[in-house]
């Protein structure tokens, strides 16, 4: 088993560098194009290891056919599929290629981006012996070294470049997947804070308020980035650069706060009821604070962030806690 993980390991390097190569000869100059007009620089491209897999569909099978390993071995590590009609294919083809580094910069895995408007958008390598999405971040190779005590934390492998590139080199993303607990605690080994920087739609705004509690519950306190009018930190840095993004970081709300912000929207502010309603829910949730200190300074800036008096808010909290038994 040790001598499998080792051997995908292996293919995987093979298979990185050969996409590598094929990004750099004429086949591939229209991906090297493609990553060129994302106005990425040939350094980033070099240090992510971007690629190109051929439009052949067994162009990489053959490769690593030719260094010797078994279609199997092939399989196991998830570069290539079967069907009936078609035999053995390569997963990836045509392709922008993202290899997926842990933190010690072993390839476990891709990430393959189609140039253009096809479906799906990223193709991803499955989990094998070697590669837990669950367990791994995009660009946590790098971000390691970054001398920042928090993380940017973003949604997709062209954020993670884009923002390395402008030197913000503590950017990491999870691998096209929710954030999970495994994440969280990964994350706690490099930093206590993160900033949360994922995209400006509903989608990133749910993923971030699904992540607020998942990274308290790893003792790591979450900050949430506002990306608009923009629809991604890649597109935020493009429009407006690496210095108004900084002004973003500094202006990153408290996750808490950020998810009272959103819970709003779910009741009707403008009657007493509704109101009353809104502050029974930051109330059961003001008690999910275990340390009575922290829950004291959350309930202290809920009522200054609402205007309402400390003492009606430490009473409504004391009247939850007991009806919720
Ligand atoms: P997005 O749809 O936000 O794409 O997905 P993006 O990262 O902004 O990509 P560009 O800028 O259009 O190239 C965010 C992340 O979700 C995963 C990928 O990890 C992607 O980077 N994803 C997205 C997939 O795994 N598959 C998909 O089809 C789409
Ligand atoms: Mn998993
Ligand atoms: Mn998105
Ligand atoms: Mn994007
Ligand atoms: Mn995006």
């Amino acid at each position: 088993r040790a001598d499998l993980k080792a051997t995908i390991l292996e293919m995987n390097r093979l298979a990185a560098k050969y996409f590598y190569v094929q990004l750099k000869n004429e086949r591939g100059f229209h991906a090297y194009r493609y990553l060129k007009d994302r106005q990425l620089s040939d350094e980033m491209i070099l240090a992510f290891g971007l690629g190109y897999s051929n439009p052949y569909s067994d162009d990489l099978y053959k490769y690593l056919r030719g260094k010797g390993y078994s279609e199997e071995l092939i399989r196991k590590a998830g570069l290539i599929n079967t069907d009936e009609r078609q035999g053995v294919y390569d997963k990836f083809w045509n392709r922008v290629m993202f290899p997926i580094m842990d933190v010690n910069n072993r390839v476990i895995g891709f990430g393959g981006r189609v140039m253009g408007d096809g479906k799906p958008k990223y193709l991803n390598s499955p989990e094998t012996v070697v590669f837990d999405k669950s367990r791994n971040l995009y660009g946590l190779n790098r971000a390691r070294t970054s001398r920042k005590p928090y993380f940017l934390l973003c949604e997709g492998y062209m954020d993670v470049i884009s923002l390395h590139q402008a030197g913000f080199t503590n950017a990491v993303a999870s691998l096209g997947t929710a954030l999970t607990a495994g994440h969280a605690s990964l994350i706690k080994r490099y930093v206590k804070e993160v900033y949360l920087t994922y995209d400006s739609d509903d989608a990133g705004t749910r993923a971030a308020l699904r992540a607020v509690p998942i990274l308290r519950e790893a003792g790591i306190s979450a900050k949430v980035i506002r990306m608009d009018p923009y629809k991604d930190p890649d597109e935020f840095i493009k429009n407006l650069g690496a210095e108004e993004y900084e002004k973003r970081i500094q202006a990153a709300r408290n996750g808490f706060m950020f998810s009272l912000e959103m819970l709003e929207r779910e009741f009707d502010m403008n009657s007493p009821e509704g109101k009353t309603e809104f502050f029974r829910e930051v109330s059961r949730r003001l008690l999910t604070f275990e340390d009575e200190l922290e829950r004291n300074n959350y309930i202290e800036a809920v009522a200054t962030a609402y205007r309402i008096s400390r003492d009606s808010l430490d009473k409504m909290v004391a009247k939850t806690a007991v009806s919720a038994g």
